[in-house]
């Protein structure tokens, strides 16, 4: 009895404070959402945020290239984004001599905007649940297999039968683990252009030693526009396009904000899992993560111990470093942050009262009680493969690069067919290429000490039968994993430049891919390729189809068992709304984080020379003087940074953070590290977004950048908040 009552009294607690999580669907906020923004502190209507019909909101909301989120901020097409998000791009512009990544670039005009090939932004032009259709001759004991291919022929129906412009797309998106269905008309801008971004040394201060960190100080944004055919539709770039005028821009707020403000964050999170059993995200947390972080420790070491001493290596290995990094240390945090905050107990509080409320009605337990046990059997069943997975993916195609090529070029090489040679010839020129872009950053030294590595960890740790026993013992027979490497790299052609390019320069197709197929590193590839494939891939193909049933039966089931509860479905790249309040937050005991940073703390972390903490000589000046304009606050202070309790995740990077007018003050780019749980189990009280301040932003184009030009086609707007008393 009293445990029961510990339970009720969990979950209670559980239940309200979940309230402000969520990624909602737009077209459902008025439904779902409005009233309890309302009570947050919103002053607009749910269909200023989202309207299919007249512009709104969602209109000056755009995916940017694919994985991040994007804004307008003018009528003339200017889009606000991370510099993070604009890396690649703005690395793609930069040669020695213009290094736009180390010393930022403001076009003058529009004639020195620099276009960006192959970048993209999409927008959402409308929102249709399709759940009825696609579902449709879908019954319960269909196999899975079967169920799928009814829903892709309803698709591929709703698809045709549904009315869009010709320069429209059309996309139909599961959500609730397939238990709905939503479809999205877009339309995707190509020709994007450079406007500019800060130097590195401001878009990316701090580098990996403050990424997934709180305080943080980091002026992570850049600035695009889009450009539009005469007609104002997405068109191949042409110089005769012109500026995208959108339906809607957003005002760009100087009033700042204050702790226990509305924020909402608008954007296209990327994927979450917040609805699985205590088995996964125990699995999740205990075996699959610490895994990844133990491999990606030691390839970081090696990496990290070549770049401190050689500029040149630095220079090559910092993109590669920090994308590696970057989910190796939310691993870490993820893990630790599971633990710390105690994610099993609360799931296992929360399993306990779903199976009480079954157990008091003939109807559910008829058809969930075996839901939970199931799943945490399959769980343990495809435990060792999903670590295997795990290991094979992480040693040898993730982390070092020449695995990782012949992996990625494997196809190419096994399509070379002797009475058909066309298919393996047409790709020539284009592997040339990327291999030619391969090359002039690669470091045979640093990746030969990385594989040794990757090669010890697969080979002493990884399952004796999955081809670990195989790597071990060509170590021993060569003397050691380092020997082994140095071996490997000596005899590859894929190790060596001249060697390689030559082959493809000179050879005929027979002979390039006789040569490709009899490297080493092709057959240790396909040694383990074939066990991979043979014994863990298979296995998870029988596994994990049984798994996500079980999981949408489950998400289902507690849609209907907690009524009470309000369920959003995870992020799945497609466009959503969150909100909340700015807030500091207490991590452990005695500890306070504020909820802003500001410019007298980039200084205190300032490291004259350093490659992460260094600062520009001009904003250091700036600083000295004072020199902030109408960016500072009512105390003198330049903010930088500010967090919030909106529940964002990975593709959220570049979103807007909204008052409650809607009017930017904030760019959302990462989560504090003890939150960065949050895609498993989010926890409000701990978790928070961080967002770079509108008035930090404006501030480094305006002073900074000298680019207050750019602001005239702004809108700034001030006094629009309330003070509170
Ligand atoms: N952690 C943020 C995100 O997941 C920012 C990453 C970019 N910054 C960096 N130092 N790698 O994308
Ligand atoms: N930094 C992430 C991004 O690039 C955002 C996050 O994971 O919070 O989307």
């Amino acid at each position: 009895m009293q445990k029961r009552l510990f339970l009720l009294l969990f979950l209670a607690l559980y239940c309200s404070s979940v309230k402000s999580q969520g990624m909602w669907i737009p077209s459902l906020i008025e439904k779902q959402n409005e009233k309890d923004m309302k009570a947050l502190g919103l002053k607009l209507k749910a269909d200023d945020i989202y309207a299919p019909a007249h512009p709104s909101i969602k209109d000056a909301i755009c995916q940017f290239d694919g994985g991040c989120t994007g804004e307008m901020i003018s009528s003339e097409g200017l889009l606000l984004t991370n510099h993070h998000c604009g890396f690649d791009a703005i690395q793609q512009l930069s040669s020695l001599e213009n290094n736009y990544i180390e010393n930022g670039y403001w076009a003058k005009d529009r004639s020195t905007e620099l276009p960006a090939e192959g970048v993209t932004a999409m927008f959402v032009t409308r929102i249709e649940d399709v759940t009825l259709v696609a579902l449709q001759g879908v019954t319960d004991g269909m196999a899975e297999r079967e169920r799928q291919s009814q829903i892709d022929k309803n698709i591929a129906g709703l698809k045709s039968a549904t009315k869009k412009e010709k320069w429209e797309d059309i996309e139909v998106r599961p959500f609730y683990n397939g238990n709905q269905y939503y479809l999205f008309v877009t339309q995707t801008f190509k020709d994007v252009r450079f406007v500019g971004a800060p130097p590195s040394s401001i878009g990316k201060f701090g580098a990996d030693t403050d990424n997934w960190v709180w305080p943080r100080h980091t002026g992570d944004f850049s600035i695009f526009r889009i450009y539009a055919d005469k007609d104002n539709h997405p068109a191949a770039y042409s110089k005769d396009n012109k500026p995208y005028r959108p339906g809607h821009f957003l005002p760009i707020s100087l009033d700042g904000v204050e702790e226990g403000d509305f924020s909402m964050v608008y954007g296209f999170p990327g994927a979450t899992n917040e609805y699985l059993t205590e088995a996964a995200i125990r699995q999740t947390g205990e075996v699959l993560d610490p895994a990844r972080v133990a491999i990606r420790d030691r390839a970081l070491k090696v990496m990290d111990g070549f770049m401190r001493k050689d500029p040149a290596v630095k220079i090559s290995y910092v993109a590669r470093y920090a994308s590696i990094a970057n989910a190796w240390k939310k691993w870490l945090g993820e893990m630790q942050g599971m633990k710390t905050y105690k994610a099993y107990d609360k799931k296992a509080a929360y399993e306990a009262e779903f199976t009480a409320r079954i157990q008091q009605n003939p109807d559910w337990n008829v058809r969930y009680k075996n839901l939970l046990p199931r799943l945490r059997q399959l769980y343990k069943d495809i435990e060792p493969y999903a670590l295997g997975r795990d290991y094979y993916l992480e040693t040898m195609v993730r982390n070092n690069e020449i695995m990782g090529t012949v992996s990625s070029l494997s196809g190419w090489i096994n399509s070379y067919d002797p009475k058909n040679e066309a298919v393996f010839s047409d790709k020539l020129s284009r592997i040339k290429n990327s291999m030619a872009g391969f090359y002039k950053d690669y470091h045979p030294q640093v990746d030969e000490a990385v594989l040794a590595a990757m090669m010890e960890m697969y080979g002493e740790n990884a399952r004796a039968e999955w081809g670990a026993a195989d790597v071990k013992y060509m170590a021993k027979d060569a003397g050691g994993y380092t020997a082994l490497a140095k071996n490997l790299m000596e005899q590859s052609v894929f190790a060596q430049r001249s060697k390689f390019m030559d082959l493809l320069e000179t050879q005929k197709p027979a002979e390039i891919a006789n040569t490709l197929k009899n490297d080493l590193a092709f057959k240790l590839w396909e040694k383990l390729q074939g066990f991979y494939t043979g014994q863990i891939q298979s296995k998870l193909q029988e596994l994990q189809p049984q798994i996500n049933l079980l999981q949408r039966q489950y998400m289902a089931a507690q849609m209907e068992v907690f009524k009470e509860k309000r369920f959003f479905p995870d992020a799945n790249s497609t466009l959503r709304l969150t909100y909340g309040k700015i807030r500091g937050f207490s991590p452990k005991d005695a500890v306070q984080y504020e909820f802003q940073t500001d410019l007298d703390g980039v200084m205190e972390k300032y490291i004259p020379g350093d490659y992460e903490f260094d600062v520009p000589q001009k904003l250091i000046n700036l600083w000295k003087a004072k020199d902030y304009g109408q960016y500072a606050t009512t105390d003198g202070r330049l903010p930088v940074a500010c967090i919030g309790t909106n529940h964002t995740t990975g593709g959220n990077s570049g979103s807007p953070a909204l008052d409650a007018h809607g009017n930017l003050i904030g760019l959302n780019f990462d989560r504090v590290w003890e939150g960065t749980m949050s895609d498993l189990n989010y926890d409000p009280a701990i978790c928070r977004n961080i967002m770079v301040d509108a008035r930090y932003i404006l501030f480094i184009v305006d002073k900074f950048g000298g680019a207050g030009y750019l602001l005239n086609e702004m809108k700034l707007v001030k006094g629009k908040k309330k003070r509170k008393k």
